[in-house]
């Protein structure tokens, strides 16, 4: 069987990203370009015009750096959902035109079911839960009856926002996950803070309120808060991992997205597993673990594989896309 080379484009937030990717899973390319702003979130528009800038060169360096032309792609991928309208639909746009103006098959993929796709490449995972940590997101995902399922998330902002937001708040800048890290490795005495696990489910909103008022009543430094706060909320995310393992019969607990950089997060990922003898794992490399295209590309080609195609007039963005609205034939 000849071997396909897919280039994936990532775009549905802040970062815009080119992956050039084989059949036989090995990355040839991952370029990344994110788009930070000093102060402030992110304004949708602004980062899709950073997108629109950067995306020429972005492919020409990611064929580049993989020594291919666009003749040797044979498939490209980009990620449809879900995410922000108006930088989707810059990397649905540049999909399109790479598709028609070469005669490149195209293909839509589901972001988030990307980030699991990536982690069972580059680890020895097979059948894992999917802790998955970002800015926006943060869901356990595992793979029921045919279909990806969201067995928990957060009932209002993800993990990543919430870390921002505070760290924006007390001053430390942005991106804040590091910062808060960093600052966190520095303290050993817990304050105690709301802990909230609903079901399945967590929630930052009302520990976000929580420490900005502690922070403000100048009683607490912010070492010892950024110490308890990562005990509290790593200590949620992993409860509801932990519930989905058990419900699921699964032993495998895979980390993904931006906060899955966190040492801390790992270290209690690490002791929840061995304590019920599953087995974490977390790929190593950071590119695969924050919005890449690299992960698009491979999935695309895992659908392409299992016979998945889509004419252009089916490219449309799903901003709202669902991870248990996609249908599944590559598994
Ligand atoms: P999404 O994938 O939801 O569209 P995103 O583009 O914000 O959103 P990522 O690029 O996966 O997602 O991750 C960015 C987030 O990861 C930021 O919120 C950042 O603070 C957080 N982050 C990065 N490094 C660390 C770290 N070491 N500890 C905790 N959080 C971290
Ligand atoms: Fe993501």
């Amino acid at each position: 069987m000849s071997s396909t080379i897919c280039l994936g484009i990532e775009s549905t937030a802040h970062t815009f990203g080119i992956g050039i990717v084989d059949s036989s899973g090995k990355i040839l390319a991952n370029v990344i370009k994110a788009f930070t702003t000093e102060k402030g979130g992110i304004i949708p528009g602004e980062a899709a015009e950073h997108h629109v800038e950067v995306c020429d060169e972005a492919i020409r360096e990611a064929l580049g750096s993989a020594g291919i032309g666009i003749r040797d792609v044979g498939l490209v991928a980009f990620s449809r959902g879900p995410g922000m309208g108006h930088c989707l639909r810059v990397g649905a746009f540049a999909a399109r035109t790479l598709s028609l103006h070469n005669k490149i098959p195209i293909i839509g993929v589901n972001h988030c079911i990307s980030h699991l796709e990536i982690g069972r490449l580059l680890t020895p995972a097979k059948d894992p839960v999917l802790l998955y940590v970002s800015g926006a997101n943060t869901q356990v995902i595992s793979f029921e009856g045919g279909r990806y399922r969201v067995m928990g998330e957060t009932l209002d902002i993800g993990v990543g926002n919430f870390l921002d937001v505070f760290a924006r708040h007390i001053g430390i800048g942005f991106p804040g996950g590091p910062k808060v890290e960093q600052l966190a490795s520095k303290s050993s005495s817990y304050v105690e803070l709301p802990y909230v696990v609903k079901g399945m489910d967590v929630s930052f909103g009302g520990l976000l309120t929580n420490l900005k008022q502690k922070f403000d009543s100048k009683k607490f430094s912010r070492e010892d808060l950024c110490f308890s706060l990562q005990e509290t909320a790593f200590a949620m995310l992993l409860e509801v991992s932990e519930r989905a393992l058990a419900h699921c019969g699964k032993n495998e607990l895979l980390l993904g997205g931006g906060v899955a950089c966190n040492k801390r997060l790992q270290e209690m990922a690490r002791v929840m597993c061995e304590e019920r003898k599953a087995k974490l794992f977390v790929p190593d490399d950071r590119k695969v673990l924050v919005d890449n295209g690299a992960m698009i590309a491979w999935t695309g080609l895992l659908m392409h594989k299992a016979g998945m195609r889509m004419g252009i007039e089916e490219t449309a963005i799903r901003p709202y896309e669902r991870t248990d609205d996609v249908e599944v034939k590559w598994r």
